[in-house]
């Protein structure tokens, strides 16, 4: 899937998201997502099983399930980042410390890895864009 196909999808999905109370973030690169899904335990299992029957994906795995007590990306219907285009030396700094490899590659990360990776992702974009 090319980013600018995830673009369109992801244009119908924040107004569902907003409808279902879903918050979250995305990162895509080579083809790949990481993605973060928050919300109420129904509304995000019926999320996750539409996205992992979506065929223009395959191979869609689930990294963790976790309770949380706050959300860590509560101001976002679903953030995209295109993980090619941006600030590539700290996003790679990031990535390195907190996987161990510099290349976005979400199967081979562990939860801890994954979950790390996408909060560090959020502040550097957050800080980036002066929110
Ligand atoms: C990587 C990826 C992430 C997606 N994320 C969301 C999302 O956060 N919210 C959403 O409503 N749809 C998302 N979609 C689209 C869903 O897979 C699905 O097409 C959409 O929810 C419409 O579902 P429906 O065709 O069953 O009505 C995503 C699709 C892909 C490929």
């Amino acid at each position: 899937m090319t980013y600018s196909t995830l673009v369109d999808i992801m244009s119908q999905a924040h107004t569902r998201n907003m409808a279902q109370g879903i918050t979250g973030i995305l990162c895509y690169g080579s083809g790949q997502f990481l993605q973060a899904l928050e919300g109420e335990r129904a509304a995000v299992t019926a999320l996750y099983h539409r996205i992992a029957g979506d065929r223009r994906h395959d191979d869609c795995q689930l990294i963790s399930v976790d309770e949380i007590a706050s959300r860590a990306f509560p101001e976002w219907t679903m953030k995209v980042v295109n993980w090619e285009d941006g600030d590539m030396a700290r996003r790679r700094a990031l990535l390195q410390a907190d996987t161990g490899s510099d290349m976005f590659t979400p199967g081979t990360m562990t939860a801890t890895q994954a979950s790390a990776f996408l909060v560090h992702l959020a502040e550097l974009e957050r800080e980036l864009s002066g929110d």
